[in-house]
């Protein structure tokens, strides 16, 4: 049997994604039977790591319009065909980070996913639902067949990582502090996500990627908050209509955008600070009378890979 060739599209810029990336793959690595094939995205103008502040608040129209900015040519030929793609992917304002945005929408990204199964992979705080959206009518639009998604999210409870993610994106600090905990995603989740490696492993040995379904049911691939659903869709219609403006007002370097994006930002942390808390609240008082319509949700927006654990195997 001839190895299946897998392919990983990737871009990072703390590295913390190429780790995530790293652990699922080394049990594909260290595989004769399989051929990895590593494609990191390198936009033409690179992005700053960690983020000025207005330059961080700037990009987000382009993010939620998904504008994609020029990437470096792909060490890549187009034309080759893979038996599975992983993509994997950070989250920019709601929507996919536009290194991302830009390869799916390319000639050469289409063609590399043409008829092709994918499985998305996510690492970010944990506001994900419409960048997989998002992702989902591009993946369509390329005429790709996404057959799982995985995603890992940052550690601590919503509000801390309210405080940790920006901070470590905006000054590069990562550490524990005022009892908070570390920013990012923990490395035991990373550790541990070799897990999926291992079954994706175990499917291309069994041709099992071709069957237009999941694979990696039952590995706990990911777990919908509900009571963060609304307020992504809250967040990302505001983005919708202040991104209008601001991009009609002119492009990122425009001193009148940036004027008017200083006011966006002030209005967009009163939002932040009174819907996401308002509407966390509500749910949980209304959780019991819509437990089925909350549990509704969390299926579909769970699909294809589901948060089912029953298939993980505990390793000492
Ligand atoms: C410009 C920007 C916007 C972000 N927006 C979101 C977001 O909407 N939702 C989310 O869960 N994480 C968001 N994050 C966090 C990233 O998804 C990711 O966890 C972090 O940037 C680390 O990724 P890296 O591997 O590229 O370093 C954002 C980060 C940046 C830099």
């Amino acid at each position: 049997m001839s190895a299946k060739k897998v392919l990983v599209v990737q871009y990072s810029q703390s590295g913390q994604l190429t780790d995530v990336v790293n652990s699922v793959t080394a049990p594909l690595i260290a595989s004769d039977t399989v051929e990895l094939h590593t494609l990191t995205l390198h936009p033409e103008k690179s992005y700053p790591f960690p983020w000025p502040l207005i330059r961080f608040f700037n990009i987000f129209p382009e993010c939620i319009y998904l504008d994609p900015p020029a990437l470096k040519p792909l060490d890549i030929n187009k034309d080759e065909k893979f038996d599975l793609v992983i993509l994997a992917y950070q989250v920019w304002f709601l929507s996919p980070s536009l290194p991302i945005t830009a390869f799916l929408k390319s000639v050469e990204g289409k063609s590399l996913l043409q008829d092709t199964p994918v499985i998305t992979l996510i690492g970010c705080r944990n506001m994900w639902i419409m960048a997989q959206e998002a992702v989902k009518k591009l993946l369509k639009e390329a005429n790709a067949r996404l057959i799982d998604n995985v995603v890992l999210t940052d550690q601590g409870s919503t509000l801390a990582s309210f405080i940790t993610t920006p901070r470590w994106v905006l000054t590069g600090k990562k550490d524990p502090f005022w009892g908070l905990p570390a920013a990012g995603i923990a490395d035991k989740d990373i550790q541990e996500a070799e897990r999926f490696g291992l079954a994706i492993h175990d499917a291309l040995a069994e041709d099992k990627e071709k069957n237009n379904s999941p694979i990696l049911i039952g590995l706990g691939a990911v777990n919908v908050d509900v009571s963060l659903v609304q307020s992504e869709k809250a967040g990302y219609r505001s983005f919708r209509v202040w991104g209008a403006l601001l991009r009609l007002i002119g492009k990122p370097a425009n001193p009148l955008r940036k004027l008017v994006l200083v006011f966006y930002i002030i209005f967009l942390i009163a939002l932040i600070l009174t819907i996401v808390p308002i509407t966390m609240i509500l749910q949980k008082l209304l959780k019991p009378l819509l437990k089925k319509k909350f549990q509704a949700i969390k299926d579909q927006f769970e699909l294809p890979s589901g948060s089912a654990e029953d298939k993980i195997t505990v390793r000492n």
